[in-house]
């Protein structure tokens, strides 16, 4: 019998890079662990000669901080090409939008004079979230018997579970008065009539919901249109589309920790479906990892710290949930996860976030295999308790013991700190494209090969 392992390995395969990215002007950035791996900020780099932003996936259970004229915002729907007005942003069909959560976040752009009107653009065939969704999660997450995922409770899993059941609302459907009324009554009496029985939840009020939202629906109606027209048209006049990938590779409905997972493709395959691009215009995938791992919400996480070194990490990584504001959970860099990642999403370029982290440390474990019954493991478990018969392997990393925070080249970098990325490098086969070493646009070194590939301008 053929042995799959004989032929094909997690370890590195080296991609044919100049080939790949000569021709590349779309790239989809993805998280390469559970989310939150700083790709606002990556983003944010690469709209420096990308035209259009596109989110793929996910809903407002995302969100990244930015610094705008000053002020703090969180951006959890609007993709974060809007801060550059001459970018077209783009809020794909694979992502479920609550209209009123997405209206908030355009008041308070235009509040802060950041350019909304004809530069933001939400898919007609996008989902809706509608309140019943979150009082369903509210009430399934607290039932007796289930297993607590720890949502961010915004209604996501059943707005995505409608749209998969082929009774969701979506967008086109929101703007045509008469549908959403038919469409709220019917889903509101089945809704309430579920909540009550299993949850004993308090009804919603399907009238008022639909004035509501009928309200919303016309606020919202200048930013509808056909995107995966939009965006394959810009594709036709020669335009460069960045894919923007919400929450991350093991947080993705089927290649993550399932069931503790979210309820969309968060994986690089996710930016074809949930845009209408087609796989074969995408160019290059970008992966997002920080030099250590996090993780909001339950589930495995085999390199977690639940000691003092956890609580550390947490404090100097400011690791607080940008959306929920929760503890996120700490642990070392987890390679046989990233390597599965790289797998998964076809990943080429590494981007190495919160490096400045471990600044301070002499030493630096790296989880480097899995054991199972004292065997390497090679597969990534398919069961959530698959992850608890795992033993991380670790090796210790020289720590580099210096600040980097001011560093901006990949020479200036301490020798321990270039070993750490050349190991990480080694190990996953992919090539590592920027280093950030804190929040600021500045604190990012964009490695010079990387930039030619792109065609990006240095900030250096
Ligand atoms: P949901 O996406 O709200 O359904 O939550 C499902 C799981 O994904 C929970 O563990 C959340 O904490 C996690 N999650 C969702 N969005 C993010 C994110 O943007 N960053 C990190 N974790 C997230």
């Amino acid at each position: 019998m053929c042995d799959p392992g004989a032929v094909f390995s997690l370890r590195p395969r080296i991609f044919q890079l100049e080939f790949e990215l000569s021709r590349g002007r779309t790239a989809v950035i993805v998280g390469a662990q559970w989310g939150d791996e700083g790709k606002g900020k990556i983003v944010d780099v690469l709209t420096q000669t990308f035209s259009v932003v596109a989110r793929y996936a996910g809903g407002h259970n995302a969100g990244h901080t930015v610094i705008i004229n000053g002020k703090k915002f969180i951006l959890q729907l609007v993709p974060g090409g809007v801060l550059r007005p001459e970018c077209i942003s783009v809020v794909g069909n694979g992502v479920v939008i609550d209209p009123l959560a997405f209206l908030k976040e355009v008041a308070s752009l235009r509040a802060a004079n950041v350019k909304v009107d004809g530069n933001l653009f939400v898919s007609n065939r996008a989902q809706v979230i509608l309140p019943y969704h979150r009082m369903m999660e509210l009430g399934s997450e607290n039932a007796p018997g289930r297993v607590k995922i720890g949502t961010t409770s915004r209604g996501i899993g059943p707005s995505y579970e409608d749209k998969m059941g082929r009774r969701g609302l979506r967008v086109a459907d929101l703007l045509d008065t008469q549908l959403l009324r038919t469409h709220v009554e019917n889903a509101c009496r089945e809704k309430n009539m579920i909540a009550h029985a299993l949850f004993n939840s308090e009804p919603l009020d399907a009238d008022k919901m639909f004035h509501e939202y009928a309200a919303a629906a016309e606020e919202l109606r200048p930013f509808v249109r056909d995107t995966a027209l939009l965006l394959n048209r810009a594709l036709a006049e020669g335009k460069s589309i960045v894919f923007e990938g919400a929450q991350g590779t093991m947080l993705d409905i089927d290649h993550g920790t399932y069931p503790f997972v979210t309820s969309s493709s968060a994986t690089s395959g996710g930016a074809a479906t949930g845009t209408g691009v087609p796989p074969t215009s995408i160019d290059t995938v970008i992966g997002i990892t920080k030099a250590y791992c996090t993780r909001v919400g339950g589930g495995p996480f085999p390199t977690e710290l639940l000691d003092a070194q956890g609580e550390d990490l947490r404090k100097r990584g400011n690791e607080f949930g940008a959306v929920t504001g929760r503890p996120r959970r700490t642990g070392w860099l987890d390679l046989p996860l990233l390597r599965y990642a790289c797998m998964i999403n076809g990943i080429s370029w590494l981007v190495v976030t919160k490096l400045d982290v471990l600044d301070h440390l002499t030493e630096i474990p790296v989880c480097v295999s899995y054991k199972v019954d004292g065997s390497e493991a090679e597969e990534i478990p398919a069961q959530a308790c698959g992850y608890e018969k795992i033993e991380c392997v670790y090796r210790n990393m020289r720590g580099w013991a210096m600040p980097t925070q001011e560093i901006r080249t990949v020479e200036g970098l301490p020798a321990a700190a270039r070993e750490y990325l050349s190991f990480i490098e080694k190990e996953t086969g992919a090539k590592v494209a920027m280093i950030s070493t804190g929040p600021d646009r500045e604190q990012t070194i964009l490695v010079p090969e990387f930039i030619s590939a792109l065609g990006l301008k240095s900030q250096q």
